[in-house]
């Protein structure tokens, strides 16, 4: 099996430096995983980071959450397009009119561009906080289901959410709206901080369309090895 057929396992690359990076995709051989680079590689080494990534043929997913003005966040979604990158991501709570800016900056004069996602609420924010600290009322997955409806309604193509709220986004948005999903913890592996998680199968069969998945390969004695488990459990592949 390739993973050109089934590239649909983001590795999570939360390391502090490229130097760690390419130790860590020395072990992937010719196989060219979809990478996640998010903050802390991204401020460390810059936008040569992601070219020298693209270069090679790895597939990216740029981690950046942006949230800001319409045309700051027009215009620094030019620029990231202009990086060659497959998806990106902004928070929803910036608004419609910030979310359509997003989508305007990031189309190229050829009509094309990344996938773009937005963040409804982060998975680190609970029902609790939401409701007292942030003053925003009601149930969370309905305010996530109403974010997310935001982000479709201003032309996004998807939402990075729990797979457990997967299910309620597309029901309110339809199956062709994208949930890519982070969270996911083998049946027989350490769970971390992370708190609501799913095993690959069963966010598949939740509905999500691509799962985010750091420690469970970045911290795996054979990370080519949990990577290839991970794609198999997650497409039903025996
Ligand atoms: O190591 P682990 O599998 O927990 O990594 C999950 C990745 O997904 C991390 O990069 C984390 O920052 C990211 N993430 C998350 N929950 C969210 C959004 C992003 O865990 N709601």
């Amino acid at each position: 099996m390739t993973n050109d057929t089934h590239n649909n396992v983001i590795i999570a690359c939360d390391f502090s430096s490229a130097a760690e990076l390419f130790s860590f995709l020395s072990q992937f051989g010719d196989s060219r995983p979809y990478l996640k680079i998010g903050m802390e590689l991204f401020y460390a080494e810059g936008p040569q980071i992601v070219q020298r990534l693209k270069s090679l043929g790895f597939p990216i997913f740029l981690d950046l959450k942006l949230h800001d003005i319409p045309n700051t966040v027009k215009k620094a979604m030019s620029v990231l397009s202009r990086l060659d990158i497959d998806m990106c991501n902004l928070h929803a709570a910036g608004t419609i009119d910030m979310m359509r800016a997003a989508v305007e900056g990031l189309t190229r004069a050829d009509g094309s561009r990344p996938l773009l996602l937005a963040v409804t609420q982060l998975t680190s924010t609970s029902q609790e906080r939401m409701n007292k600290e942030l003053l925003i009322g009601g149930d969370i997955k309905d305010v996530v289901s109403h974010y997310a409806l935001n982000a479709k309604q201003a032309g996004l193509d998807g939402v990075v959410c729990s797979p457990l709220e997967s299910t309620i986004v597309k029901q309110t948005c339809g199956q062709k709206f994208l949930t890519v999903t982070p969270g996911v913890r083998f049946a027989d592996s350490q769970t971390n901080d992370q708190v609501r998680i799913t095993t690959p199968a069963m966010a598949r069969q939740l509905g999500s369309d691509y799962i985010v998945v750091g420690r469970p390969i970045t911290a795996a004695q054979n990370p080519h090895e949990a990577y290839i488990r991970c794609l198999k459990e997650f497409n039903n592949i025996q």
